[in-house]
């Protein structure tokens, strides 16, 4: 019997979700890191090829007659030829003076060291990057001041920084592939735990009680505890309940035999006739009374067992043959036969108790019902599935009562002389369902009732 179990969300789920997510992050940062510096050193590449052309112009820079001039080495140029043509400009000034190439490069005054100064900036919708050096030249005018700007696009160097931005957002995605197959690994692993420790519990038989032993990890160690404590308080209160059931049913039925025996010895010495028959009245009422504590402790049994069924190999026809040699010579004491049918084997899985119980209920109220000089047959077929089926020669169910005849304490309304308490079929009815069977309560068509449990 498994109960509903609220269930909000999955530990395996979220672990993956936490590791994932983390992973994904992880991921984009190592992307946006790896591209930064891909940029960095592709731009200082090229401003190393910038500040030598720059250099290299700078370099030549005289002074002849007390003015400027500069050579233009083709090395130069050809030093910043790159594969996707990027496109050069350049500028020269003498002090304030542009001497040669384009105006709008950069102004000279804005810097006056010596050192190299790179510059981004955007001219007809590209990308330029400008590097500008300056020198001081000494003549017999005093010192002149050379600035040098050298210009390029940047189409190869977004070439290539685009090619490594694929390869980057490939390596993160395979990061990110490789980090979620870990977390999904992870994630099953641990649950597995969990669904280990399930199983093993699952699997036990009902009546399997004993605390679970196997190792578990730390963090389910206090579950485990707490279910092994549960499971070890549970045994203990069915212990209790089973040996309070016996008890009872002793206790009960004791007492109730010393009155009844007493009752009769006395019926032996009585001659009166009124009293002999208020005698003959308490003796049945005592039987009736121990009848019914009898079938009462048998109901408790029957469903303390039916919650907790225990499945073995039961074979149906030896279990009624055993029972209807038990219940012959009270058979014969009302001249009644008892015939079996079985077809042998007849193995299934149940509890024999439970099913002998609900047999002897079958067989007794056949033989109380039934008139004497009758005949009552006991059969089981085993195929196409089993079928047990009590049928004897007596009055047989009222239509109207068969629907009601299973519940608790209802007896028939046309059994107004025999002794009984009610429960005999609710304990057949309780046994069948535990076993997954269906009890059915029938007229034979030439008189008589037949009562049959398929299984
Ligand atoms: N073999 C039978 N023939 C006729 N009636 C039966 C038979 N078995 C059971 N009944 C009817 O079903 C009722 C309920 O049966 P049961 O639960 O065994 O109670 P009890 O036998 O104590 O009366 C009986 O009172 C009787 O009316
Ligand atoms: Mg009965």
């Amino acid at each position: 019997m498994t109960t509903k179990v609220s269930v909000s969300g999955s530990l395996r789920n979220r672990l993956v979700i936490i590791l994932t997510g983390g992973a994904a992050f992880l991921a984009v940062i190592l992307y946006v890191a790896v591209r930064l510096l891909a940029a960095q050193v592709a731009q200082q590449g090229q401003d190393n090829i910038l500040n030598a052309s720059m250099s290299s112009v700078l370099d030549t820079a005289v002074l002849r007659d007390g003015r400027v001039a500069l050579d233009f080495p083709y090395s130069a140029l050809s030093m910043l030829t790159t594969d996707a043509d990027d496109r050069v400009y350049y500028a020269i000034y003498e002090e304030e003076n542009l001497l040669s190439g384009y105006q709008w490069l950069v102004s000279p005054s804005a810097d006056a060291s010596d050192g190299t100064r790179f510059e981004s900036m955007a001219f007809e919708g590209d990308q330029l990057r400008v590097a500008t050096g300056a020198r001081t030249l000494i003549g017999p005018n005093g010192p002149r001041r050379v600035f040098v700007s050298i210009a390029q696009t940047q189409d190869a160097l977004s070439e290539t920084l685009n090619a490594s931005t694929r390869n980057v957002a490939l390596l993160g995605v395979g990061f990110f592939l490789m980090s979620s197959a870990v977390a999904i690994w992870a994630a099953s692993t641990t649950s597995g735990q969990m669904r280990k420790l399930a199983t093993s519990v699952t699997r036990r038989g009902p009546q399997d009680l004993s605390p679970v032993s196997k190792p578990v990890p730390t963090e389910m160690a206090p579950l485990v505890g707490s279910l092994n404590t549960f499971m070890s308080r549970l045994d203990q209160t069915l212990t209790r309940s089973e040996d309070f059931i016996a008890e009872a049913a002793h206790r009960i039925r004791t007492p109730l035999a010393t009155v009844r025996s007493h009752a009769e010895a006395t019926l032996q010495r009585v001659d009166r006739e009124e009293n002999r028959k208020s005698l003959q009245a308490m003796v049945r009422a005592i039987d009736e009374s121990s009848r019914a504590a009898g079938q009462l402790l048998d109901h408790a049994m029957v469903t303390f067992r039916a919650e907790n069924l225990e499945r073995n190999e039961v074979d149906l026809a030896a279990l009624l043959d055993e029972l209807v040699i038990r219940m012959t010579p009270a058979a014969e004491m009302n001249d009644i036969t008892l015939t079996t049918e079985l077809d042998r084997p007849a193995v299934l899985q149940g509890d024999a108790i439970l099913l002998q119980n609900a047999f002897r209920n079958l067989i007794d109220n056949a033989l109380k019902y039934a008139p004497n000089e009758t005949e009552i047959i006991v059969k089981v077929t085993s195929a196409p599935s089993f079928v047990v089926s009590i049928s004897d020669e007596g009055p047989g169910f009222e239509d109207d009562e068969v629907e009601t005849l299973s519940g608790r304490f209802v007896r028939g309304k046309n059994m107004v002389n025999k002794v009984g308490s009610g429960l005999g079929l609710t304990i057949v009815q309780e046994v069948a369902a535990a076993h997954g069977a269906k009890l059915t309560l029938t007229n034979k068509p030439e008189g008589g009732a037949c009562v049959t449990l398929s299984f």
